[in-house]
């Protein structure tokens, strides 16, 4: 039987994690219709969480992080899959409740699968991975609620990491005109090759909550949440919104009802875990359509298995800059 290196994390007495490089085999894997061969994976926030254990996402131990997977079948039960097709899987309480990606081999369902469009290599496939997914479902949401570039700029808070990075790149692709917030200065180059159109530092987001300050933005992009998010609702155009995506400074929100009924601006969140198939799809033939690869690759790093584990350390303390893609498996076509 085949075994296979995986990064394992274990909980001990006292209810700390910990996390080692392993060998598994076929047999510890969990139920699912579709084995995968893992080509590729990436270091998201929540695989830091879990790493660290600063927050409890992981529910069944022990786990497999990993909520990305670039991957080959090897084997399948469900007629949709077949050995030889090229997959991604993003979301779906892997690396949470269901073993996930930093392991040669993994057990999913097919449900989960989508075909992964052949212009995009497994590398570029994790460059995007659950951050692409969830920037190009804000889109989707910013653009239904009939906001549009030539409504303002919109702002990018945590624009230095992976999701904001993304967003930064995919929103100026798209023509907005994009404010980066970053308490890294030293990214500002970085951002700026990605599309941004002005990069400023986190000063103004942090600080006493004026309810209404000056309005500066048709639209935001948040990653960040806590304090920092009422900032940015505080200083939203009429009728501007923001997408809340993430959590990086606190899941507490602590601002002021006035932007909303005052000038009727709105909160939107984002959750890329549970969209649906056909949504996911979409986004992902888009994506391969319209990515500038070109700058894809400029933001992302591409590290061995055996560095993950500090690399979701490094996450956490907001110290990994771009996309981080773990190789695990053939990088190649
Ligand atoms: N909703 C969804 O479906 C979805 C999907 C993917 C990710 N997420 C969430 O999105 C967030 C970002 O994920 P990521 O993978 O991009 O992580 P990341 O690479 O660590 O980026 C987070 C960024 O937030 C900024 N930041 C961190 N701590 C901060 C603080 N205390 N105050 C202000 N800014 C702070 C930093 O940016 P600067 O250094 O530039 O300031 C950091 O690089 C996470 O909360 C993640 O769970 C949600």
């Amino acid at each position: 039987m085949t075994d296979f290196a995986a990064v394992l994390l274990e909980r001990n007495g006292e209810g700390a994690t910990s996390a080692r490089l392993a060998r598994l085999a076929e047999a510890d894997l969990m139920d699912g219709d579709v084995t995968l061969a893992v080509r590729a994976s990436a270091v998201n926030f929540k695989d830091g969480l879990a790493v660290t254990g600063r927050l409890p996402v992981v529910r069944r131990w022990p786990m497999v992080p990993g909520v990305d997977a670039a991957a080959t079948v090897i084997a399948s039960d469900d007629t949709r899959w077949r050995p030889g097709d090229e997959v991604i899987l993003t979301g779906w309480g892997v690396g949470e409740t269901h073993l996930g990606a930093w392991a040669g081999r993994m057990r999913v369902s097919g449900d989960w699968l989508v075909r992964r469009p052949p212009t995009l290599s497994p590398v570029e496939a994790m460059a995007l991975g659950t951050a692409g997914v969830t920037v190009a479902a804000g889109l989707e949401r910013l653009a239904r609620h009939g906001l549009s570039p030539a409504d303002g700029p919109v702002v990018v808070t945590g624009a230095a990491g992976g999701v904001g990075s993304l967003a930064v790149l995919l929103l100026a692709d798209a023509g907005w005109s994009v404010t980066a917030v970053t308490g890294r200065p030293e990214e500002a180059e970085r951002l700026r090759a990605l599309g941004a159109a002005e990069v400023i530092g986190r000063e103004p987001f942090a600080g006493p909550l004026k309810p209404l300050a000056r309005e500066r933005w048709a639209a935001a992009f948040d990653t960040v949440g806590s304090t920092v998010l009422a900032h940015v609702v505080s200083m939203l155009k009429p009728g501007g919104a923001a997408i809340a995506c993430g959590n990086a400074a606190g899941m507490d929100f602590p601002a002021s009802v006035a932007p909303f009924i005052l000038r009727g601006v709105s909160l939107i969140g984002v959750d890329s875990v549970r969209l649906p198939a056909a949504q996911r799809e979409a986004i992902w033939q888009r994506l391969s359509e319209t990515v500038d690869r070109r700058r894809l690759a400029a933001m992302t790093q591409v590290i061995p298995l055996d560095a993950a584990i500090d690399a979701a350390r490094r996450i956490v303390d907001g110290r990994l800059a771009g996309r981080t893609v773990v190789a695990i498996g053939n990088l190649d076509g």
